[in-house]
């Protein structure tokens, strides 16, 4: 079965062509394009994209229905984005009929983090559970959250916007909030942290691998970070050390609200499981009661780098029924 998926992302949009059949999907084919400055051209580059890429599939049968994610906020029902953050000028956005009107087949949007949980959960590591939840934990930390068997985004699709819980008073800022889940556990929170703690040691006249001099500071990323503990740098290792002890908690408070059976942690976790796996569930064990704590797999993504190209395409099947 043919699908067609648009990922709309703050610096960069895809289109995706996918062929999914027996509990699997093959990306065909995909386009990206870097996001353009309104929602009218992004709208059009996509039915561009799209139809290029279909005019190259001719052989693969007809389009089925075509899938969007998106950041939230949003209305899935009403097909509009709302305001995301990094989406400026996206402000009630109906994405949904100009793609309906243009290619005739159902179109579908839904939240980043509930299309990857979709995906995850046909075709990824959540196949065959009822109760999973995936979490972004990348630019942003969102969840998607599969319940007894369906995805369950709540009464304005804001459920698993799990970024704005406040783990500690006190922290770096994500949601404009400081402390969040999302200010500790996301890419630009552990720059932040990494930041903060290597100026604090250059300034003691000490040193870390995660930057050679002040001047660097600045340009710390996630990566630099993780490389420099991945080396053994002792600094580098106790900002891991903070992030993966606040994923633990945060963890700890959805099995104990949720008791799910597999939760699947995308992007930064499934590329630095080995380092943040042992940490977490250290934390896990002194934070989560013990019967839902043991009936939980944690496990990286199964899709990988994939997730976000399948998530779109999840959201066509979706909407499929
Ligand atoms: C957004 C969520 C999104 C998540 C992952 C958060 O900042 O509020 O809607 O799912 O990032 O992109
Ligand atoms: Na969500």
């Amino acid at each position: 079965m043919l699908l067609g998926g648009f990922d709309i992302g703050g610096t960069k949009c895809a289109a995706v062509l996918g062929i999914a059949a027996d509990g699997k999907v093959e990306i065909a084919a995909k386009r990206a394009f870097p996001t353009p400055a309104t929602p009218e051209e992004t709208i059009r580059q996509f039915g561009e994209a799209m139809e290029a890429l279909l005019a190259d599939a001719k052989d693969a049968g007809p389009l089925r229905a075509i899938g969007i994610s998106c950041g939230g906020p949003l209305d899935s029902r009403r097909g509009l984005v709302l305001s995301p953050p990094n989406l400026p000028g996206w402000d009630g956005i109906d994405v949904v009929s100009p793609l309906r009107e243009r290619f005739g087949v159902p179109v579908a949007l839904q939240n980043d983090a509930n299309a990857c949980a979709l995906a995850e959960w046909k075709w990824g590591a959540g196949y065959g559970v009822s109760n999973m939840i995936f979490l972004t934990f990348g630019t942003g930390m969102g969840a998607g959250l599969i319940l007894d068997g369906r995805l369950y985004a709540g009464i304005s699709d804001m459920a698993g916007e799990v970024g704005h819980m406040r783990l500690e008073d006190d922290g770096p800022v994500g949601y404009g909030k400081a402390g969040s889940f999302e200010g500790f556990c996301s890419g630009g929170g552990i720059a932040r942290l990494g930041r903060a703690m290597a100026e604090r040691r250059l300034g003691e006249g000490g040193a870390t691998a995660i930057c050679a001099d002040a001047a660097e500071l600045d340009g710390i990323t996630a990566k630099a970070v993780f490389d420099a503990a991945n080396d053994g740098d002792a600094l580098a290792l106790e900002v891991v050390g903070l992030v993966g002890r606040k994923l633990g908690r945060g963890l700890a408070l959805l099995i104990d609200v949720l008791n799910p059976e597999r939760i699947v942690i995308g992007s930064i976790y499934a590329r630095q499981e080995a380092l943040l796996r042992p940490i977490v569930m250290e934390e896990l064990a002194r934070e989560a009661l013990p019967l839902s704590l043991s009936a939980c797999e944690i496990v990286p993504s199964g899709l990988g780098e994939h997730v976000g190209d399948a998530a779109s395409l999840s959201v066509a099947l979706h909407a499929l029924g």
